[in-house]
């Protein structure tokens, strides 16, 4: 590499005694002090329209951590403009200057913003330390470092040339601007959205979930303090789809970086498409979606080896994850030592507040999530279809808190092992031993989704043959291990199927979309 060459970020364990534990405490402290009032990114404003919202934690309804600044109409515009106004320069400068405002804002995550960026994540979205660890510090710092080394790779990859002829090819950023409107659930995905493709050389409007705004201002912080250029990220708060009205207008709209529901998701592409000949160029479309994702057990499996990848898979982050273990199929051999293994895991599992170490689950994001998930658990109890095994209680006298919840399906068409619940809420199915091979087809063709998916076996024949039939069943598939997790640089991310354009997060195939190439032949 010319860039300095990527590797994983190391995990902080967070251990009771270590230092990082104790800035990390300090940190949440700190922002619990302090009520935030949290600006508009705007060109070089900060803008405030007093037009405030307020935001708490979702496991403590009582603390107010401060409040945003929602924008309208005139404020996308404006973000428009503003990331046009900063196109040229951005572009014209040479790609190792973008890639060190990138690489410096990682080390800033991974120095002095680290404890900061967490405790925004665990307060704002309701993550424990261990899974804001791995997300907004070391998965955001990855995807910063490795899409500088793709990036590279890509600059670097040029056609044959001839006697008297030289060929280049011209990784061109798109000429318009980037939408990327992020999640709640990943703050290392709500970064990288905007990033990847100004780290191209594009400039970009970028909308964030309003749970997940905390988070997002302290990316913003760190980009600014890299030495991000004003107007290259302009980041708003703004009604989706009065954002969308304004966006997708626009001759100069270039492309679409979006993670979200799949139901947006497709009215977007919808909307684009009847928008079509409003546009310069065709946008660049590039989405990850929903998932309802698989865990398939061989008779050969290991029990303890599924139960701790269910219990792991579906209710880390309160199953809030698109890749979370939702539906599983389970061989009758194995089912009873799964069963007791899961219940024992369950009762050492402790639920509350994040600022609590100890608690391995901690709340669901907002009412809307809570009802939903909610009504999935009332439903079961009334069905004779299914069973509820473990779980089933929730309060929201507090927090959003629901019990991790383990169903048990006598119909494997049963709704919730079709639907996304986007919760914690695990359906299981107990399958003949002996129909396996039936049983990866149902695992085929049940869901519109392909995510993830996982399949436990220490027969190489199963596995050979789940991975071959489930080819088309998961953009990420893994043998022996939970669905969850991906590491940037290991494991690109991404699904096809309902679950989204397979653009591959973390890898130069993202990085693709967001250049249009420019082809030079020159005559010595
Ligand atoms: N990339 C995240 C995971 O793999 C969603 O769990």
């Amino acid at each position: 590499y010319y860039i300095p060459e990527p590797s994983n970020e190391p995990v902080l364990s967070y251990a009771p005694g270590t230092d990082e534990r104790e800035a990390l405490q300090q940190a949440v402290k700190e922002a619990r002090k302090h009520e935030a009032d949290i600006p508009m990114y705007i060109g070089s404003e900060e803008v405030r329209t007093g037009n405030k919202i307020k935001m708490s934690p979702p496991y403590d309804h009582q603390h107010t951590l401060g409040y945003f600044h929602e924008g309208d109409a005139s404020h996308v515009q404006q973000a428009i403009d503003a990331a046009l106004a900063a196109k040229q320069q951005w572009e014209d400068l040479s790609w190792e200057h973008r890639a060190s405002i990138f690489l410096k804002a990682a080390d800033l995550i991974a120095g002095p913003y680290r404890a900061k960026i967490n405790a925004a994540t665990m307060l704002a979205q309701s993550k424990n330390a261990f899974q804001a660890e791995i997300d907004a510090a070391c998965e955001l710092i990855d995807f910063l470092r490795f899409n500088a080394a793709f990036m590279q790779e890509i600059y670097m990859d040029q056609p044959e040339s001839s006697p008297g002829v030289w060929n280049r090819m011209e990784y061109r950023p798109l000429e318009g601007f980037v939408f990327a409107i992020t999640p709640f659930n990943f703050t290392a995905i709500s970064g990288n959205l905007p990033a990847a493709p100004a780290l191209m050389g594009n400039t970009v409007v970028w909308k964030p979930n309003y749970s997940q705004v905390y988070s997002a201002q302290v990316i913003m912080e760190v980009f600014k303090e890299a030495g991000l250029p004003d107007g290259v990220i302009n980041l708003i708060y703004v009604d989706g789809p009065v954002a969308g009205d304004v966006i997708f207008k626009h001759p100069d709209f270039a492309g679409l970086h979006f993670t979200g529901s799949t139901k947006v998701f497709k009215h977007l592409w919808k909307t684009i498409g009847e928008n079509i000949d409003l546009y310069k160029s065709y946008p660049r479309i590039v989405g990850e979606t929903g998932g309802k994702d698989f865990v398939i057990a061989h008779k050969s499996a290991n029990a303890q080896e599924v139960a701790t990848g269910l219990v792991r898979g579906a209710f880390e982050f309160q199953g809030q994850k698109c890749s979370a273990a939702s539906r599983a199929y389970i061989p009758s051999n194995l089912w009873e030592e799964v069963k007791e293994l899961i219940g024992k895991d369950l009762k050492d599992i402790s639920m509350g507040s994040p600022e609590d170490f100890s608690n391995f689950v901690n709340a669901v994001i907002d009412q809307n999530a809570f009802k939903k998930i909610a009504g999935y658990i009332d439903q079961a109890k009334q069905d004779a279809d299914v069973e509820v095994l473990f779980g089933g209680n929730y309060d929201d006298s507090v927090g959003y808190f629901i019990e991790p919840t383990v169903l048990l399906a006598k119909d494997p068409h049963y709704t919730t092992m079709e639907e996304e619940i986007f919760g914690p809420v695990l359906t299981v199915y107990v399958y003949d031993e002996d129909k396996f091979e039936e049983t990866l087809e149902l695992v085929d063709s049940t869901s519109p989704y392909a995510l993830t998916g996982a399949v436990f076996s220490k027969d190489r024949y199963a596995v050979e043959l789940a991975t071959r039939k489930l080819r088309n069943a998961a953009g990420n598939f893994y043998i022996n291990d939970k669905p969850t997790g991906a590491v940037v640089g290991q494991q690109p991310f991404g699904g096809a199927r309902g679950s989204g354009t397979n653009d591959k997060a973390g890898a130069g195939i993202n990085l693709l979309r967001w250049v249009s190439a420019r082809t030079i032949k020159e005559t010595l």
